[in-house]
């Protein structure tokens, strides 16, 4: 065997564990039915293999780590600031840096900031938090993703990409001046982690360019998207993925960030911006929402373990077994049939939950009775993306009905071992066979904002 097919083994050894429960079946039982079959109102304690998220779940280095310890808590102008703002600037390339407690804060400030009532704002695909903060700055959202990231069975190398027509069609029908700017996520999380292409971001500077609207990129696994374009596009297999990030993000005027992803941290994000004066409000408006613009809710230790991070999260051996993890557990269920997004994502295989149960009807929350029943079956805790987490259309008050009715098995960054891929392949299988038996959620109790995170159901 050549010394390049051998496998993606991982970059680190283990120096500290962490126990986990061995929980049983019966405990599976008590604590589904307290959590009113919703895995984000399980107690983390009732877990054996966590894949609900991605997000804050990291394993941190030794490296980053011996960073915490050098944390300046000064509540002004901390050195671990300066140094998470140098870090950004080089790796990312952005000029502006506002640190935000994680994500939705940086959301928040985008969206207040560059929103006016009454504006449109293009996306591939929504993401829950983004298309929320959007929608109470008074915009709009509109789909522009192609129409291959609908379907779970396309095996197209690049379902993140946006349509360049749709978005054409959107600027004829609204009129540039009704469109702040395009947000481009990359990779797109609600796709089943699918990544955009070098060449459609750049084919979509030019468009923008033409009629004065920014790009403003989720950057949250930019890293991620790097990684495959590295993998799957002409022209960049020698380039390193640091290379390629900062080519990326060259083509959009900023970011909003989780630093809870990529940056292999537990917590924080930052918004990145460009142009001067955007940077000078939302430097004003995070003072309000966050903290001082120089820690925007994080510890200076945090700052510090996020710099840091984002030096570990470019190299290319850790992207390799990264991703080299999430595609065996992948392939373990395709070899096995079972029905889950192609080509499988950057951080997680998506169970396809229309395919598993055609016997339910949408409005019977196929995807959410899946992550119940995985949960039941083995612990393992995943996180529905299907309708319960589109909520309503705030003008009609009626469900979204995605097109995608998702189980998301996310993989936690090198925090899970091969045989916890192996566990969990064997109760998603037995969960398969038993598909028949299902017979579906009713929705119980419906919290206003984000419903996936607190709603209640019943089996039917
Ligand atoms: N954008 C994307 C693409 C995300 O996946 C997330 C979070 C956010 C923004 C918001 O960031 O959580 O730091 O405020 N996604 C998590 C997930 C929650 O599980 O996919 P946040």
């Amino acid at each position: 065997m050549g010394r390049d097919k051998r496998s993606w083994a991982e970059p680190w050894k283990v120096k500290v564990v962490e126990p986990i429960k061995m929980t049983t079946l019966a405990e599976h039982r008590r604590a589904l039915t307290e959590a009113g079959y919703n895995t984000f109102l399980l107690r983390s304690e009732d877990v054996y293999i966590d894949l609900l998220t991605d997000s804050g779940t990291n394993a941190m280095s030794d490296w980053q780590w011996a960073g915490m310890m050098m944390g300046d808590e000064a509540y002004a102008g901390s050195r671990n600031f300066y140094n998470l703002e140098n870090t950004i600037r080089e790796y990312y390339g952005f000029r502006h840096i506002v640190p935000t407690h994680q994500g939705r804060g940086a959301e928040h400030l985008l969206s207040q900031i560059m929103i006016k009532p009454g504006d449109v704002v293009p996306g591939n695909m929504y993401f829950t938090t983004t298309r929320l903060h959007q929608e109470l700055a008074g915009a709009t959202f509109v789909d522009v993703i192609v129409d291959e990231a609908h379907n779970p069975c396309d095996e197209s190398p690049f379902k993140g990409n946006v349509d360049l027509g749709k978005m054409e069609d959107l600027i004829v029908k609204v009129g540039a001046k009704k469109i702040p700017y395009v947000c481009l996520a990359a990779t797109v999380n609600m796709a089943g982690g699918q990544p955009v292409s070098m060449a459609n971001a750049k084919a979509l500077r030019e468009l923008t360019a033409k009629h004065g609207i920014k790009i403003m990129m989720d950057a949250t696994r930019a890293v991620e998207n790097a990684y495959f374009i590295q993998q799957r596009e002409p022209g960049y297999a020698d380039k390193t993925v640091r290379e390629i990030l900062k080519e990326f993000c060259s083509y959009t005027d900023g970011c909003t960030m989780s630093g809870k992803k990529d940056p292999l941290v537990n917590i924080g994000g930052w918004l990145a911006i460009n142009d001067e004066t955007i940077f000078e409000e939302a430097r004003n408006l995070v003072v309000v929402y966050e903290g001082l613009h120089t820690y925007g809710g994080m510890a200076g230790r945090d700052m510090e373990a996020m710099a840091r991070g984002i030096v570990e999260s470019v190299q290319d051996d850790h992207m390799r077994a990264r991703v080299g993890q999430v595609e065996y557990l992948g392939n373990m269920l395709i070899e096995a049939d079972v029905p889950i997004v192609r080509p499988i994502g950057g951080h997680a295989v998506y169970l396809d939950a229309r395919a598993f149960y055609p016997q339910l009807t949408q409005d019977q929350f196929p995807a959410q009775t899946l992550a119940a029943l995985l949960y039941e079956d083995a612990g393992v805790r995943a996180m529905e993306r299907g309708i319960v987490s589109a909520g309503r259309d705030p003008k009609t008050g009626k469900h979204h009905y995605p097109k995608l009715e998702l189980v998301r098995l996310t993989i936690p960054r090198r925090v899970y071992t091969q045989a916890h891929m192996d566990v969990t392949a064997e109760s998603v299988i037995e969960v398969y066979e038993n598909r028949k038996k299902a017979t579906g959620l009713k929705m119980i109790y419906e919290p206003k904002y984000l419903r996936f995170f607190q709603a209640r159901f019943e089996v039917i």
